[in-house]
C-alpha cells in the first residue's frame, strides 16, 4: 500500500517535471529592446543569401501572409516624410533618437551625417520604403530603415528569430524548423508588454501624472487587463499583422457605440468606449470632434454646439496638460443639446476625427521656417497627407417631435 502511494507520488512528480520541462519559457533576452541589433559580425556561414537578407521582401519569400498584411500598416510607414522633414535640422545624433521607435535596429541607425542626407534624399524618390509586391530585384537597394517597424525589429536579434509558439504546438524555446536556424519560441510575443517598449513612455516622464504615451498603463487599469484581452487579440486578430488604430474609420468604429435620444427640448447623443484597451484616444496627437446642430424645417441652422474628445499638451519649458476629455475604457458620456430653440425641426449629430491634429500644427509651424529643400519637400508632402487623414466618424440626423 506504502509502496503503491510511493510511486503514484513519484509518477506524478516526474509528470510534474516533464510538464515543467515542456513549459520553460525563454522569454526574451532582457535586452531585446535595448540598442537592437538583428546581426553579429559575421553570418552563419551555411545560410542562404534569402535567410541572410533581412528587408521584408526576404521575409516575405517564405511569409507572404505576414508580408500582404504588414504591408499596409502604419509600422511600414513608419519611415515617413513627417519624420526624416524634422531630421536636417536636429542632425543625426539627435534623429537616432527618434528612430528608437521607427527604425531603432543598430542596422537602421544613421552612422554619420552623411548616410543621413542620402538616406532622406533617396525617400524623396521612393516613398515606400519596400516594394510592396515583395518583389527582390526592386528596393533591394533601399536601406532596410526604409521599412520603419519592419519584420526584423521584432523578430531578428544577433540573426535568431524569435516568435510565439507555432499554431500547431505549445513548444516553448528553440524549435528546429526548416530556415534560418529554426526560431526561439517564447508566449512573450502573445504579451501587451511586448508593445511597450514604443508605446509607452517611463513614469517618471508623466505631466500631470501621465506620461504622453500611456498606453500600457491604461491598459493595465482596464478590465481588459483582468479579462487576459491583449493589445494583440484586438490589434493582431489571429495574429494578422494589422496594426490597425485610429486612422481607420472601421477599427474605431468597432470600438465605440453610439445612441441618440431626444427628451422634450433635449436632445443627446451617448458614446460608450466598448472595444478600446486604453484611452480614447490613446494619444495627445489626435483630436476628435462631436458636433450637434439644431435646424429649423428650412434647413436653417439655428443654432451649434461642440464638443472635443483629447488629451491636449503645450510645451512651453517643459510639458504641460491643458485638458484631457478622452473616454476612458468602458466609459459612457452624453453629448447633450439643450436647451433646443423652439423651432427646431431636426438635430445633425457628427462626429468628426482628425488623427494627425497634433503633427499638422507641427508641420505648419515647422515650413514657417527656413528649411532644406529636401526637409520642405518631406514636410508639405506630409502635410498633405495629414489632411488627407480626417475623416467623419458618424453622422445621424434626428427629427425632433415638436411636442415642446
Ligand atoms: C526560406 C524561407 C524563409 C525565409 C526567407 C524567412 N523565413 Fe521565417 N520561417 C520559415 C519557416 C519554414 C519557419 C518555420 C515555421 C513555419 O513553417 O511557419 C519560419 C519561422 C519563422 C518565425 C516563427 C513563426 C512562429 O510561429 O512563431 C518567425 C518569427 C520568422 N520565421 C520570421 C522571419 C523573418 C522576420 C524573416 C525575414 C527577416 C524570415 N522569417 C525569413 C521560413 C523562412
Ligand atoms: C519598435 C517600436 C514599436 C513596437 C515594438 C510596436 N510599435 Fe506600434 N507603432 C510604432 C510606431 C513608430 C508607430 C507609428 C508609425 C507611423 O505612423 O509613423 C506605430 C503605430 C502603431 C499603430 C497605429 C496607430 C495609428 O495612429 O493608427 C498601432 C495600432 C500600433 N502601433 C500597435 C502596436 C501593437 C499592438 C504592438 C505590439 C504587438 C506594437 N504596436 C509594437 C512603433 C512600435
Ligand atoms: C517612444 C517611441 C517613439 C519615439 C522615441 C518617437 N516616436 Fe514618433 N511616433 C511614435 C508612435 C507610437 C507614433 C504613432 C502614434 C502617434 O501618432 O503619436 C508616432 C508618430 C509620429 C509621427 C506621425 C506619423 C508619421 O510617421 O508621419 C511623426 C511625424 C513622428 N512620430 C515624429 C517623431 C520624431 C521627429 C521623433 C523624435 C523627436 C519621434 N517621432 C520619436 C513613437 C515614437
Ligand atoms: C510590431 C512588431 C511586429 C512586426 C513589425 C512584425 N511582427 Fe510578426 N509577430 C509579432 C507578434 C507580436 C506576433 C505574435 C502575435 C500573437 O501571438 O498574437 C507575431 C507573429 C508572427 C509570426 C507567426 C504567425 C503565426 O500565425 O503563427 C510570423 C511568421 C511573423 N510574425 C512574421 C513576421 C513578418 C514576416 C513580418 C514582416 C512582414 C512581421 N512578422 C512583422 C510582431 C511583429
Ligand atoms: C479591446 C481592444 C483593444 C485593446 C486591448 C487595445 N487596443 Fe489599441 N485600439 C483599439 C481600438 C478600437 C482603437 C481605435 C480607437 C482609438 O484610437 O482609441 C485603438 C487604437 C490604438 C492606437 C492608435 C492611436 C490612438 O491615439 O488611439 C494605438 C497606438 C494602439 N491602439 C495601441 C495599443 C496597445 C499598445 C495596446 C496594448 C497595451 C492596445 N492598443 C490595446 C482597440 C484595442
Amino acid at each position: 500500500m506504502k509502496k503503491q502511494i510511493i510511486l503514484a507520488f513519484t509518477l506524478l512528480l516526474s509528470g510534474l517535471l516533464l510538464m515543467a520541462a515542456a513549459a520553460t519559457d525563454p522569454g526574451l533576452p532582457d535586452d531585446y529592446w535595448q540598442e537592437p541589433s538583428a546581426t553579429t559580425a559575421t553570418a552563419p556561414h551555411d545560410w542562404s543569401t534569402l535567410e541572410i537578407d533581412l528587408h521584408p521582401e526576404a521575409c516575405a519569400q517564405c511569409h507572404a501572409e505576414q508580408f500582404n498584411v504588414w504591408k499596409s500598416s502604419k509600422h511600414a510607414q513608419a519611415y515617413s516624410a513627417g519624420l526624416v522633414g524634422q531630421f536636417p535640422d536636429m542632425g543625426h545624433a539627435n534623429a537616432n533618437d527618434c528612430l528608437i521607435c521607427h527604425a531603432p535596429l543598430k542596422e537602421q541607425l544613421y552612422t554619420d551625417p552623411k548616410v543621413m542626407d542620402a538616406s532622406i534624399a533617396l525617400r524623396l524618390k521612393h516613398a515606400e520604403g519596400f516594394d510592396s509586391d515583395a518583389n527582390m530585384d526592386a528596393t533591394s537597394t533601399l536601406p532596410l530603415r526604409h521599412s520603419g517597424v519592419s519584420c526584423a525589429v521584432c523578430h531578428v536579434r544577433g540573426w535568431k528569430r524569435f516568435g510565439p509558439p507555432l499554431k500547431t504546438t505549445a513548444s516553448l524555446g528553440q524549435q528546429n524548423t526548416p530556415a534560418h536556424g529554426g526560431f526561439t519560441a517564447t508566449k512573450a510575443f502573445e504579451q501587451s508588454q511586448f508593445c511597450a517598449s514604443c508605446h509607452q513612455f517611463p513614469a517618471p516622464m508623466a505631466i500631470n501624472g501621465k506620461p504622453l504615451e500611456n498606453t500600457l498603463t491604461e491598459w493595465k487599469n482596464s478590465s481588459f487587463s483582468d479579462q487576459g484581452v491583449t493589445c494583440q487579440q484586438c490589434h493582431m486578430p489571429d495574429r494578422k499583422h494589422e496594426f490597425r488604430g485610429i486612422h481607420d474609420p472601421e477599427m474605431v468604429k468597432k470600438g465605440l457605440r453610439f445612441s441618440l435620444s431626444q427628451s422634450k427640448n433635449t436632445a443627446s447623443l451617448s458614446i460608450s468606449s466598448v472595444w478600446i484597451g486604453h484611452a480614447f484616444p490613446t494619444y495627445v496627437t489626435p483630436k476628435v470632434i462631436v458636433e450637434a446642430e439644431a435646424r429649423d424645417a428650412d434647413q436653417k441652422v439655428l443654432q451649434h454646439w461642440q464638443w472635443e474628445i483629447v488629451r491636449e499638451v503645450a510645451y512651453n519649458n517643459g510639458w504641460q496638460e491643458m485638458r484631457d476629455t478622452r473616454l476612458m475604457p468602458g466609459e459612457s458620456r452624453q453629448f447633450t443639446a439643450t436647451p433646443l430653440p423652439s423651432t427646431t425641426a431636426s438635430l445633425h449629430y457628427r462626429v468628426r476625427v482628425i488623427p494627425d491634429h497634433f503633427y499638422k500644427n507641427v508641420y505648419r509651424s515647422l515650413l514657417a521656417d527656413p528649411l532644406t529643400p529636401a526637409a520642405s519637400a518631406h514636410l508639405r508632402q506630409a502635410s498633405q497627407q495629414a489632411e488627407q487623414n480626417d475623416y467623419v466618424l458618424y453622422e445621424q440626423v434626428l427629427e425632433i417631435r415638436t411636442d415642446h
